[in-house]
């Protein structure tokens, strides 16, 4: 059985919901499963007047966040982070940044890798924010498993690079199916992949 961690970091709530639809589909597979946020960084205050950064950072807060731990207990791991000014959040590069111990030591590569994303606008940074989680895995020597289109569904979401979402104008658009079957398809092949790799 191969391990799988999803690590996030997720403000307003998207990134929550891939994440456990993520976490589901990767327990379908036959995978051990850790899910895991990337705990906020802002005092909640600064948002308190965002009731979905609200909500999300209630409903998360008590749950186990992420450490280095849980990227050396994987077999493959899932990254997501929103888009921010077309690259990552900066509470999801502070977490990368706290793993140069675990680099240094080599224990970060020969693990299968993925990402996926959402942005407000159709093209809004997705591909360059999946691009820059990808360039820090090469420093880590990880295998990127990208989805390509290896899969006619791949069509539908038209994501090679990993799965977005587009949050829309109010930043309140619900997953679409297509998204939701891209996700599936993300956490499978990540975790075929890696049941090779350890078998
Ligand atoms: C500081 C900041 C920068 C953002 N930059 C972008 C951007 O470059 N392109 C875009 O389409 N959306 C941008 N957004 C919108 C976020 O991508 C969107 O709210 C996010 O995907 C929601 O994910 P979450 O619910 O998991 O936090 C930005 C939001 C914030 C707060």
């Amino acid at each position: 059985m191969s391990k799988l961690a999803i690590v996030y970091y997720s403000a307003t709530g998207h990134g929550t919901k891939m994440a456990e639809r993520l976490a589901m589909a990767g327990e379908n597979a036959g995978a051990e499963v850790r899910l895991r946020h990337v705990e906020e960084t802002r005092d909640p205050a600064t948002f308190a007047e965002n009731p979905a950064w609200t909500a999300n950072y209630e409903a998360t807060k008590d749950k186990p966040a992420a450490t280095g731990d849980d990227l050396v207990w994987a077999d493959a791991v899932v990254f997501g982070s929103p888009t921010r000014f077309g690259a990552t959040a900066a509470p999801f590069q502070t977490f990368v940044d706290s793993l140069g111990g675990l680099w240094a030591q080599g224990k970060l590569m020969d693990k299968v890798y993925a990402a996926y994303t959402s942005s407000q606008t159709l093209h809004g940074g997705q591909e360059t924010t999946l691009n820059a989680i990808y360039t820090t895995l090469m420093h880590w020597g990880g295998i990127i498993v990208p989805p390509g289109y290896t899969a006619p569904l791949k069509f539908a979401d038209g994501n090679p690079y990993g799965v977005g979402h587009v949050t829309g104008p109010d930043n309140q658009n619900e997953l679409e199916e297509a998204t939701l079957v891209a996700l599936d398809h993300l956490a499978q092949r990540i975790v075929s992949v890696a049941d090779k790799l350890t078998r």
